[in-house]
């Protein structure tokens, strides 16, 4: 593999529409700080670039919206962003804005570059026009009735009654939302990028990548190999907000926003590291990695790429690790219907609390699909992760060292148990590092805190608290042992738990933390003074969940719009192999079946389940009548504790799966009859 010299990591520039929630967060900011920060443990040189993308319809959608300037609106939530960024402990080496003069020049000198290679088609289109607002309309602000299901209202793009893509023209009786009055047909001119003629070298460079993660990769070969191909793209607008466009004959006309957007990354870095930025951008020792949603795929890797190669002397993306989108207690994540958890809410709710967040965002993290957020889980991480695991084990050591061995770091011990938890330390990183270099985020995490595992498996096996008592030398080094691994845990969870691990390692007198220490197995050194204990994690309570999802209004009560797809809930956190094994599922077949008295939606099964007879009581009898069930085969969780429902005690608990769309449960039967008692796995 070829080494670099340095990386330039960017993040997504976020639009400056609105504040910034959890998905944002655990899609593409979270992961960049994650990957940042341990590559500067590493010593590497880092230059991580962000800001916010101020232009665009997004932007004047927003103004237009609440009757204010797209300049009121971008210098509310450029603040606004960047503040609650910092606050989650991202740290960008610069946060900077595509509506600054700088940037205007380096977008604009890099179109003129452009333009004067003659790589632009200049294309004259037809388009609406709004004679009274005195402007070309884009598609959001023309309205009219749906060409396909008659409902008024749509706009040029889409018709959100039917869900049906439109364009401009096939809007009956279109209306300007800009003034109201009927819009007019005019020719206008734009410059387009002829991705079309530049197919073969993208197609070369995505070829070039089959190591990308499959979800990229695979966007990137659809759009290269759809039927027609890729489509030449206007990279300016008839708009008036943006970077004016650099050439002749082009007064009232912006750069797409999507053409400057990128820019911003290059601006960002000029502004850091003025006359000495070019190295970051030009050199071949450079690798370049952009953090993004699957939403800016395309952007990042077919068209960012077309224009940089088409400038020339720039350095292409080696890596563009995408995320797919998280949503939140089964549904999909609304800025305009208030579905999310806003990140400065949280910083105001749960001050002190970022890293439970981004702990369990980065255990949810849509790695390679999309994945759920809700609050049970995050509770659940929160108390029996970090808390019981982590903050267990950094409790119990500086507590017992400071009623052991006077605060200061006892020397650790070489008896075999010794050495085995020490070797953890090597071996964990090893793995968290692997898992990193790949960009899986989870399983970095997870390897992070097996050693936290190890650590109190290691204390609760050797019994310091009793060692102690009969040989205090013996105890002295247990937990000389301990601490070594409580030092590692400082600098294996920096990249994620960034407040924490400074708290642990402050507790310990460390320095700054440095992946390198990790290959050994002394991080502190013996006779170092410690400091108090301090509080990592607190237990988060129902109350303060209960509070969250009360928060939270079901797209259904805000509007009676049917929902576009039935939600599918999204897979739940991992389990241990261990866990899943203490499931007992087995082959049942049914004997007899009857309705429960006075409960309308159970029955109550006879089983033969090959070993006995049992009883389960099963929520079916909305579904199902006795008669349809008996004969049949079900998977029944043979050994979950017997419970009494209505005075009967069901033993177990058939598996039936639920139809999404309907509702309607349905029998999960072997493909073919088989005995009863056959084990399931
Ligand atoms: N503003 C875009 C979004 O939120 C992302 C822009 S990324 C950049 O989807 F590369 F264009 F800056
Ligand atoms: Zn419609």
């Amino acid at each position: 593999m070829k080494s670099y010299k340095r990386s330039t990591i960017t993040a997504a520039l976020p639009y400056a529409n609105g504040p910034i929630h959890i998905g944002h967060l655990a899609g593409c900011y979270l992961p960049a700080d994650i990957y940042v920060r341990y590559l500067r443990l590493k010593g590497e040189e880092v230059a991580f670039v962000c800001g916010s993308d101020e232009h665009g319809m997004a932007i004047t959608m927003k103004a237009r919206k609440e009757g204010v300037t797209p300049r009121e609106i971008v210098d509310r939530y450029h603040e606004m962003m960047r503040d609650a960024l910092a606050g989650f402990g991202v740290q960008f080496d610069i946060y900077s804005r595509t509506s600054s003069p700088k940037h205007a020049e380096v977008a604009s000198n890099f179109f003129q570059t452009l333009y004067e290679k003659g790589v632009f088609e200049a294309r004259e289109t037809d388009q609406y026009y709004d004679p009274e607002a005195e402007q070309f309309l884009a598609d959001r602000y023309i309205t009219g009735t749906c060409p396909k299901c008659q409902a008024p209202g749509a706009y040029g793009d889409q018709c959100e009654k039917c869900g049906s893509t439109l364009n401009p023209t096939d809007l009956i009786n279109p209306t300007s939302t800009l003034s109201g009055s009927a819009p007019e047909m005019r020719k206008t001119t734009n410059w387009f990028l002829p991705l079309d003629k530049l197919a073969p070298e993208l197609r070369t460079y995505i070829e070039s990548h089959p190591e990308w993660k499959s979800n990229v990769y695979g966007q990137c070969k659809s759009w290269l190999d759809a039927g027609d191909g890729l489509q030449p793209r206007s990279m300016t607008r008839d708009l008036d907000w943006g970077v004016p466009v650099p050439v002749e004959g082009a007064d009232g006309k912006v750069l797409y926003v999507w053409f400057d957007a990128p820019i911003g990354y290059i601006t960002a870095t000029q502004e850091l590291f003025g006359a000495d930025w070019e190295k970051w951008w030009k050199d071949e020792d450079t690798r370049l990695v952009h953090f993004i949603g699957k939403d800016n795929i395309v952007f990042h890797c077919l068209i960012f790429p077309a224009i940089l190669m088409q400038h020339g002397g720039y350095i292409l993306p080696q890596d563009v690790p995408a995320n797919e989108f998280l949503n939140l207690e089964g549904e999909k994540l609304s800025t305009s219907r208030n579905w999310a958890v806003w990140l400065h809410e949280y910083l105001a709710e749960f001050p002190g609390k970022q890293d439970s967040l981004r702990y369990a965002l980065c255990a949810t993290m849509p790695e390679t699909k999309d994945n759920d957020f809700t609050w049970a889980d995050f509770q659940q991480r929160n108390n029996s992760e970090l808390v019981a695991i982590l903050g267990n084990l950094v409790n119990r050591v500086m507590v017992l060292n400071h009623k052991f061995c006077e605060g200061l770091v006892p020397a650790a011990g070489s008896a075999p148990e010794d050495l085995e938890a020490l070797a953890a330390i090597a071996q964990q990183s090893a793995k968290v590092s692997a898992a990193l270099d790949a960009y899986r985020f989870r399983e970095a995490l997870t390897e992070a805190m097996n050693l936290a595992r190890v650590g109190n498996k290691y204390l609760a096996d050797a019994e310091p608290w009793k060692v102690v008592k009969s040989d205090p030398t013996r105890a002295a080094e247990i937990l000389g042992t301990a601490t070594q691994i409580m030092a590692a845990l400082g600098v294996v969870f920096e990249p994620f738990l960034p407040f924490s691990a400074a708290k642990i390692r402050a507790m310990l007198g460390m320095g700054l933390a440095d992946w390198s220490l990790l290959a050994g197995t002394r991080l502190v050194p013996a006779g170092q003074t410690l400091s108090e204990p301090a509080l990592l994690f607190e237990k988060i309570e129902d109350e303060a969940m209960d509070a969250q999802r009360a928060k939270l209004v079901k797209p259904s009560e805000t509007d009676s719009q049917p929902m576009e797809t039935p939600a599918i809930p999204a897979i739940a956190a991992n389990i241990d192999y261990d866990q899943f094994a203490g499931l007992d599922l087995r082959v049942a077949t049914i004997l007899d079946a009857i309705k429960v008295p006075k409960a309308d939606r159970l029955l109550q099964l006879t089983l033969d389940t090959g070993v006995d007879r049992r009883t389960v009581l099963s929520g079916i009898a909305e579904h199902f009548t006795p008669e349809e069930v008996v004969g049949r085969q079900v998977v029944l969780l043979a050994n979950l504790a017997p419970r009494t429902i209505r005075g009967v005690e069901s033993q177990g608990m058939i598996l039936m799966a639920e139809n999404p769309e309907t509702g309607k449960l349905e029998f999960l039967q072997p493909g073919v009859a088989l005995p009863a008692g056959a084990t399931i796995r």
